[in-house]
């Protein structure tokens, strides 16, 4: 893979220029085209004191900042050999970076084919100008600016790309001012959570003629993420066909996203023929491998439904949305209040092991406190567990000084917080916000139960007899009246909730499902019953065999109960097992 060449934070913007008129042959072809010259800002890219940005850890955030992961030489030449089917075609590379796509495409052409690339930063848009020799006119300009001034709609046969993924926050206002307008021309709705790569793709369509090819490489998120459902409703109206291609290995050293390839024949439709295609690895990618493979014969609803529904069968999603709107079931937002966990601002400070605790003299003001799901195994945490963990020297501990004045702190607390305000922990983010009483973590309370932020096997609700909090790598649940935290520990173990926490959590490239609050109370819940649950049994079972055996006792006695036949339960079972294993086997590699 290319590796990054020396780039400058988004949110700290090298210094611009204005400039008209625009780079070579093929831009031209643009002014004349329009009567104007495009007007666009120059990005010199890192010479001077910005480069010193490129030291140290400095070159990392500063390419995660503009999203400058560039792409394998083996994806460009696929890209390249899938959308470009002639040699005299047009291609447009939206963001360019120092040209691996580009030279790809124009080894392709003949003389008469030509590539417009668009890149953000001088010195990289000139590795690029270079690479892609007389095909290619480079242009140096952020690509929304690019494209609102020449409109190109509908001109280019093919687009070929690897747009950068970069969050709202970092997203620079003035690039992010012209792409969302792009979209809401698209009768699109960018918020606050959308990221740079949405409007790239929405513009890659707009300049794509009918007919045109699609093939861009895009964060595994364009599946999963519901900010991006109306991208994925658009994408299928814009496409007569659209291939996913996923890869088992990561595509991306040094990053954990996982990364799938969008290829797309442009035509107005009423929904894509979609097509799923599942890799191993690089050595895979062959056209033969890819085209006409893996047809999906599924319609989603795209405002509720995320394409990872395409990797059931038509008969599990006739059963899910089935039981999705079955009243044999709730939800768990019905039995319970989920909420993240405790977000102190600065764990090394507020969460203490005993030995820590006692030798500061802290003891008095801690409370009991999990941080880590691997220290929750099972069903139910019990106050001997939490004090076997104590013992081992976990982190267990969490200082609670309360809202007090600084004068009203007994004398070992005032000691540490000083310690802590040499270390400048005090104006630190979140610490900062609570100045000048920094030391009052709050809405610290001690939940009924815990369910796993991060989870590897199953939604695990965990009954919390130790009397303890978490941190927010673990959510808190609260129970309704009426609802024993041991019955719903026990009861969350079931393949129905389990299969829906696979369809609707997000995974990423590491293996780990991550189900937000909101999600996991939207998850289908058995009710509460006269089923008698034996949680100790089902911890014990948890614990020693795992959650495919757990699941087999469980299911029996609250799926069975509402008359889900061993047929249907079968078939959940067999939702999960698909899903976590496709997930989990990217962890292995
Ligand atoms: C993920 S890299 C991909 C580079 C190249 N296409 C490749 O595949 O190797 C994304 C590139 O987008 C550039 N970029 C970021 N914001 C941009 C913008 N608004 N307009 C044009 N390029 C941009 C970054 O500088 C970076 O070089």
């Amino acid at each position: 893979m290319t590796q990054m060449g020396l780039p400058v934070a988004m949110s700290d913007p090298p210094p611009t220029r204005e400039r008209s008129g625009s780079d070579g042959r093929m831009a031209n072809r643009w002014n004349k085209r329009n009567g104007k010259s495009p007007k666009v800002t120059l990005h010199p890219g890192p010479t001077g004191p910005a480069a010193e940005i490129c030291a140290d850890t400095g070159v990392a955030s500063a390419r995660k900042l503009r999203g400058g992961y560039y792409t394998p030489a083996e994806v460009a030449a696929f890209l390249a050999e899938w959308a470009i089917r002639g040699p005299c075609v047009h291609v447009l590379e939206p963001s360019a970076g120092d040209g691996e796509i580009v030279a790809a495409a124009a080894s392709r052409l003949a003389e008469r084919g030509h590539i417009i690339a668009v890149e953000l930063y001088a010195d990289e848009a000139e590795k690029a100008r270079i690479r892609g020799g007389p095909q290619a006119a480079v242009i140096n300009a952020d690509f929304f600016a690019w494209f609102a001034d020449t409109r190109p709609d509908g001109a280019f046969d093919a687009v070929l790309g690897n747009p950068p993924f970069i969050r709202y926050q970092d997203f620079p206002e003035e690039h992010r001012r012209i792409a969302f307008g792009l979209m809401h021309e698209e009768d699109l709705h960018p918020s606050r959570l959308t990221n740079a790569w949405l409007p790239f793709v929405t513009v890659a369509t707009r300049a794509l003629r009918i007919g045109g090819r699609l093939a861009l490489v895009l964060p595994a998120e364009l599946l999963q993420v519901s900010y991006s459902a109306e991208l994925r409703e658009y994408l299928t109206r814009k496409y007569s066909d659209l291939t996913v291609v996923t890869f088992r290995k990561l595509l991306f050293q040094g990053i954990q996203e996982e990364t799938v390839l969008l290829l797309g024949v442009r035509g107005d439709s009423f929904g894509a023929r979609m097509s799923f295609v599942e890799l191993d690895g690089l050595d895979d990618l062959r056209l033969d491998r890819v085209n006409g493979n893996g047809r999906v014969n599924v319609d989603l609803d795209h405002a509720r439904e995320k394409w990872t529904q395409y990797y059931l069968s038509p008969a599990e999603l006739g059963l899910i949305r089935e039981l999705e709107e079955s009243d044999a079931f709730t939800r768990l937002g019905q039995l319970a209040q989920i909420d993240v966990g405790i977000v102190t601002g600065r764990n090394e400070f507020f969460v203490l092991t005993e030995q820590e605790a006692k030798s500061h003299g802290l003891l008095p003001w801690c409370v009991r406190l999990v941080g880590r799901s691997a220290q929750i195994p099972g069903l139910v945490l019990r106050p001997k567990e939490w004090q076997k963990l104590v013992e081992e020297g976990g982190k267990c501990f969490l200082l609670q000084l309360g809202n007090v004045d600084r004068d009203a702190l007994p004398e070992s607390a005032l000691n540490y917080v000083r310690l802590g305000e040499r270390a400048g922990y005090h104006r630190q983010y979140k610490c900062r916000l609570r100045l000048p009483r920094w030391w009052n973590v709050p809405s610290v309370w001690t939940p009924d139960a815990f369910l796993l932020r991060q989870i590897h096997d199953g939604p695990r609700v965990i009954d919390n007899r130790a009397g303890a909090t978490c941190t927010d790598t673990i959510h808190r649940v609260r129970t309704v009246k009426g609802i024993d935290p041991a019955w719903l520990a026990a009861a969350s173990l079931n393949s129905l909730t389990v299969a829906f926490a696979e369809i609707r959590g997000r995974s990423y490239g590491g293996g780990v499902l991550e189900l937000e609050p909101t999600e996991a109370e939207g998850l289908p819940f058995p009710r509460l019953g006269a089923q008698y649950l034996a949680v100790d049994d089902l911890d014990a079972c948890a614990r020693r065999y795992g959650v495919r055996q757990t699941l087999r006792e469980v299911d029996r006695v609250v799926l069975g109960a509402v008359g889900l036949s061993n047929r249907d339960i079968e078939v959940l079972r067999g939702i999960w097992r698909k899903l976590y294993e496709r997930r989990i086997s990217r962890k292995r590699r």
